[in-house]
């Protein structure tokens, strides 16, 4: 079997969709892009939409009474009812353009967390949290004087589920926030379980999506989640831009998080009245030719089937983990293939992750080293850095293969 036909889809083809791979990243070196979890690369559909956008459309939303206005309106919506579909939420009024997951986690920190967390109030995170999804709770929590509590990562990279029911046992939990994969260990974390379990308890849950939402289906309401945070720039669509999906009664009742022009309905030297969900939280100017792209980047991967997406991945992530494996001072963190998706993270021997990522980049390997916005895992995993390769729809077993070589080469380097 050829390696074009060992994918869901044509990867040929896909290839050809994402211009920016067709380079060479040193003289003779093809670029071998293995970094899209930081943010992925974007298919010409993309670009060719916001370039038609800013071509022929572009005006201010909501506001003028003009032809260019009413376009760029309609396209602005447009892309948020595609995104309500991608997610299948319920309504349009649920889907919130922010800056990006980080900038969604805040907002729920900012607006629903300060109007509702007080002392003896309990929220849960996990200890394999993006800094994004614990850092705006710390702040808050050092405001807000409530407690935070950590669901323990276990030796096979995982979420400790005895504990998790503990919290919810013992404590007067209010919310609940945990990534859905992981940007580190790409573990796939149970939510649908672990949504039922706090609702029972009565708690909100709040996904961090941003390494999920861009390579496998969710459906918010199959999952029945009251948050969910999610950035455009990792699933193929341009970067500022992020989306907060939230259950409609939910933030209907939730304050304004940042007030401007857009947010409101009236105006008074005296006081103002909120406009509708979702542009409540949509304060002054928003990202509009990026809302176009992610509306595209949304039809290309919607087009491709969520499903397909991911087997993709898992064919490319089964492959890293089996060649990975092979290398001699390699190791690989996180748990066994059938529990995780989208990233391979290691370290090579006593190598500083930098250092290995340096060497790989020579070889037009692109990956990323560090800790990766998760430095309270990092000290679990006993590392100050890893290095990782991550994987989307275009990326191939040749790649993998480039990544593998790369490695030997760096070993002969250090010769061992
Ligand atoms: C799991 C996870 N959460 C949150 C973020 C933050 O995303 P953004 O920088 O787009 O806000 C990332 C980015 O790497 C991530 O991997």
């Amino acid at each position: 079997m050829t390696d074009h036909n060992t994918y869901p889809f044509d990867i040929a083809r896909i290839r050809a969709d994402f211009p920016i791979l067709d380079q060479e990243a040193h003289p003779g070196k093809r670029l071998v892009f293995l970094d899209s979890a930081a943010s992925s690369q974007k298919p010409r559909q993309v670009i060719d939409a916001m370039a038609a956008y800013y071509t022929r459309d572009h005006a201010n939303v909501h506001r003028g009474i003009h032809v260019l206005s009413e376009r760029a309106t309609d396209a602005y919506e447009g892309a948020r009812e595609k995104i309500r579909a991608f997610v299948n939420a319920r309504s349009h009024r649920e889907i919130v353009f922010t800056r990006n997951t980080t900038e969604s986690v805040n907002l729920v920190a900012g607006s629903w967390g300060r109007a509702n967390l007080g002392p003896g109030d309990v929220v849960v995170l996990s200890a394999m949290e993006h800094h994004s999804n614990i850092v705006p709770w710390q702040i808050l929590a050092a405001e807000r004087g409530f407690t935070i509590r950590y669901i323990p990562v276990t030796g096979t990279g995982e979420l400790d589920l005895d504990a998790y029911a503990g919290f919810l046992r013992d404590d007067p939990v209010k919310l609940v926030s945990v990534l859905h994969v992981s940007n580190v260990l790409g573990t796939v974390n149970p939510v649908t379980e672990m949504i039922r379990d706090a609702h029972a308890a009565g708690a909100l849950f709040m996904i961090d999506g941003a390494q999920s939402v861009p390579h496998l289906a969710v459906d918010v309401q199959a999952l029945d989640v009251d948050f969910l945070a999610f950035s455009s720039h990792k699933m193929a669509g341009p970067t500022g831009l992020g989306v907060l999906y939230g259950k409609r009664a939910i933030l209907e009742a939730m304050p304004p998080y940042m007030g401007g022009g857009e947010m409101i309905r009236r105006v008074t030297l005296e006081g103002s009245q909120w406009n509708d969900l979702p542009h409540k939280f949509e304060a002054g100017t928003p990202a509009i030719a990026e809302a176009v792209g992610l509306g595209a980047a949304v039809d290309y991967l919607g087009a491709l089937g969520m499903d397909n997406v991911l087997a993709h991945e898992r064919i490319i992530v089964e492959y890293a983990m089996d060649r990975l494996a092979e290398v001699p001072g390699l190791t690989i963190y996180g748990p066994d293939t059938d529990r995780r998706n989208g990233v391979t993270t290691f370290t090579l021997k006593d190598i500083h992750a930098h250092d290995v990522a340096q060497l790989l980049d020579a070889e037009g390997v692109a990956i990323r080293a560090g800790h990766h916005c998760a430095m309270p895992l990092h000290q679990h995993l006993g590392v100050p850095a890893t290095a990782r390769a991550s994987f989307y729809v275009y990326n191939t077993k040749a790649d993998v293969d480039a990544l593998v070589e790369a490695i030997y080469n760096a070993r002969k380097l250090f010769r061992f």
